[in-house]
């Protein structure tokens, strides 16, 4: 054992009254937040915070963005509700969009007081948004800012509103405990430390679930050492997914995920190029394909009335499909022609200042894909760049809606009783509350959304916290129960590592990396990844559903020979979750509500008067059983 540096790991247990899993964007709301409301109650709470990583570079802001992309401004809360039900095919939990928009520009504000340059009109240079500066929108929901440092900047306010004291850095938390007297309820949390050999138990009155959304569930297109490179966060694993739908929470929209049009190899992101510099996208002959092909949206009984307006996300890559799988590529965003018309009323002085802003855009966000431009010899202003729809992700925050079923706001006319329940942004499992990504059925939140519920539920969770004060947390199982599940992989590589000479190849373990791909390459296969252009049918997801459940047994096999491959372990089986969560939503939607996402080729529509509604799940951890149904969809804005 000590060869490998594993003897028992060595058990540091807290009581906490709020624990924060996850120090992204969501988390830094609530760690921001919470403090106010502990001290205006009058209470003396205690509050943890637990990242996987280190917070100043942590989740999907890691490498700094170029957009913040919800910024209510001069527009009306409302519109942004349409906005968002338009770009999500409309269903959306309209009472939880709306309170992001009517709530969120305070965080911009406070972001920029915090030091994060945000681009301003002419002639409001100096004047801050909170005194009505008028920011450089690149569209209607938009700002532009230069935000290399925007995570730095976030998680510093955030560690000086909780504590260094209160934070712990590099600890995976693998799963939630539930209480031993009230099943329906979490009563703490497990986890290990990605550095030292130490297991970590917090038990707490409430928790905040906020681990971000689901990557490298699919098969990515990035292979080899690429593989590190995907659009959203590779670290990101699932795990606000999976850890809910264990703990018995109710999962919504798990069928929908994001396949964003992306600058090829390098994932750069589009947004900037489209809204911000209006280039246009070409086929591979040169042509306005949007132009030649932008009809067949129009197609009321395939698409209903989503493709009349102005196209969501989804139907914009659809029109793209067609075209590639017409053998029409490759598909070229045309930097030169956008950047040569914006130059014309410029100086030679702006147009140098254009030109660093095209490589800004990515230096302050997607560095990949300058890696990608310096490489290939690509001079924006000169050569057009390859745009590609990327593999799927599943996520709440940005133009997705898969997560979590939560309590909503009292306060609005019109909106079901039943969508609230007490605590905001509660899950239907007591004492759990989730954010950003893990909110379901309300994308379109982004950096700065996400930021916000994450303040939004802060504030529900001590009233939950001083409402349970003398409430005991006890625990359904042991901590050597947990010992031995969390470093089961550890046990299986020490007691096998002997059988072969190839430390890889063994009959009694499987690497995790292994697993990955082999999850990868089912999800891909058999649930519209890549591979199928998006495309499925029931039959495909029925061999999908046994591949699942095998992959499912076989993962107590992972192996871990040091503490990296631990985490590994983990985050797979926490992808696998997702990815079941996901494949069976989809096979319980019998219709097409996403094109250009994915396509149920047996069922290639969408079925408005079938499935206008919310499909929601639970799981049952015991039996590894899902129980879906569909829930009607309220429409709430006008
Ligand atoms: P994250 O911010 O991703 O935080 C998740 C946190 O959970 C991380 O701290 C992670 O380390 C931690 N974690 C994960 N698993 C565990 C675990 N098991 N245990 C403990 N901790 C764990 N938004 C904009 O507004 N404008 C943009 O221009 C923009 N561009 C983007 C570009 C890219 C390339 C990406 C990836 C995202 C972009 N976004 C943009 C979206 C924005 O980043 C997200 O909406 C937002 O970060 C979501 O917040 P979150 O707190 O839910 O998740
Ligand atoms: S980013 O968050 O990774 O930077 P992206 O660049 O796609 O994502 O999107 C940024 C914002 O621009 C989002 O609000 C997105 O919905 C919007 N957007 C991107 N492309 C278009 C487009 N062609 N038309 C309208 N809005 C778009």
């Amino acid at each position: 054992m000590a060869e490998y540096g594993f003897g028992n790991p060595e058990i540091i247990e807290e009581e906490v009254d709020i624990l924060i899993i996850g120090g992204g964007m969501a988390a830094c709301g609530a760690a921001f937040e919470i403090g106010k409301w502990v001290k205006a109650s009058g209470g003396n709470l205690k509050i943890k915070l637990v990242d996987k990583a280190a917070m100043s570079r942590s989740g999907a802001v890691a490498q700094g963005l170029s957009a913040i992309n919800t910024y209510i401004g001069e527009n009306d809360p409302a519109d942004y509700v349409r906005y968002v039900r338009n770009d999500l095919m409309g269903i959306i939990r309209e009472d939880l969009v709306y309170d992001v928009g009517r709530h969120v520009d305070d965080s911009v504000h406070n972001f920029e007081d915090w030091g994060l340059p945000i681009w301003k009109a002419k002639g409001d240079e100096d004047k801050p948004l909170r005194q009505g500066g008028k920011p450089v929108r690149s569209g209607k929901w938009q700002i532009m800012i230069n935000g290399e440092s925007y995570k730095w900047i976030v998680a510093e306010a955030a560690k000086n509103a909780l504590g260094m004291e209160n934070i712990e850095e590099r600890v995976f938390i693998v799963r939630l405990i539930n209480d031993k007297n009230d099943p329906t309820r979490v009563a703490a949390a497990a986890g290990f430390s990605v550095r030292d050999h130490k297991l970590y138990l917090y038990k707490f009155k409430c928790c905040l679930l906020v681990c971000g959304g689901a990557v490298n569930v699919f098969r990515p297109r990035s292979i080899g050492e690429g593989m590190g490179r995907a659009w959203y966060p590779v670290w990101n694993a699932g795990s606000t997914y999976s850890m809910a739908a264990e703990a018995g929470a109710e999962m919504t929209m798990m069928e929908n995920r994001f396949v964003p049009a992306r600058f090829k190899d390098g994932y750069g992101p589009v947004g900037a190029w489209f809204l911000l510099f209006k280039a246009q996208v070409m086929n591979g002959f040169g042509e306005d394909y949007n132009k030649l092909r932008g009809d067949v949206i129009k197609d009321e009984k395939r698409f209903g009335k989503y493709g009349q307006g102005v196209p969501g996300t989804c139907l914009r890559n659809h029109i793209m499909l067609e075209e590639m799988i017409a053998g029409r590529g490759p598909i070229m965003m045309d930097t030169p022609a956008a950047m040569a018309k914006l130059a014309e009323k410029m100086t030679p002085k702006e147009v140098k200042h254009l030109e660093a802003e095209a490589w800004e855009d990515f230096l302050d966000m997607t560095i990949s894909q300058c890696g990608i431009w310096a490489g290939e010899n690509i001079e924006p202003e000169k050569t057009p760049s390859e745009i590609m729809p990327t593999e799927p992700y599943l996520l709440g925050s940005h133009s997705g809606c898969a997560g979590i079923w939560v309590s909503g706001p009292t306060d609005l006319p019109g909106v079901p009783k039943e969508w609230s329940w007490g605590y905001r942004s509660m899950t239907t499992v007591k004492g759990l509350f989730t954010s950003g990504d893990g909110v379901g059925a309300s994308g379109h939140k982004f950096s700065s959304g996400s930021f916000a519920e994450g303040r939004i539920a802060a504030k529900a969770m001590v009233k939950f916290a001083l409402d349970n004060k003398d409430w005991k947390p006890t625990l359904e199982r042991s901590t050597m129960d947990l010992v031995e599940e969390i470093y089961r992989p550890v046990r299986t590589f020490l007691e096998h590592k002997d059988y072969t000479t190839a430390i890889d190849v063994n009959p009694h373990y499987i690497t995790p990396k292994m697993l990955q791909y082999r999850l990868q390459k089912l999800m891909d296969e058999y649930v519209a990844g890549v591979g199928t252009f998006y495309r499925t049918n029931g039959k495909l997801l029925e061999m999908a559903e046994k591949k699942l459940e095998m992959l499912k047994e076989d993962s107590l096999k992972m192996r871990a020979k040091d503490l990296h491959e631990l985490l590994r372990a983990w985050e797979n089986y926490h992808r696998i979750i997702a990815a079941e969560a996901h494949m069976k939503h989809i096979q319980f939607r019998e219709e097409t509500r996403y094109p250009g996402f994915y396509y149920r080729m047996d069922y290639n529509f969408i079925d408005d008067e079938n499935w206008k509604c919310f499909v929601n799940s639970t799981y049952d951890r015991h039996t590894g059983k899902w129980a879906i149904k569909k829930v009607p969809y309220v429409q709430v804005i006008k």
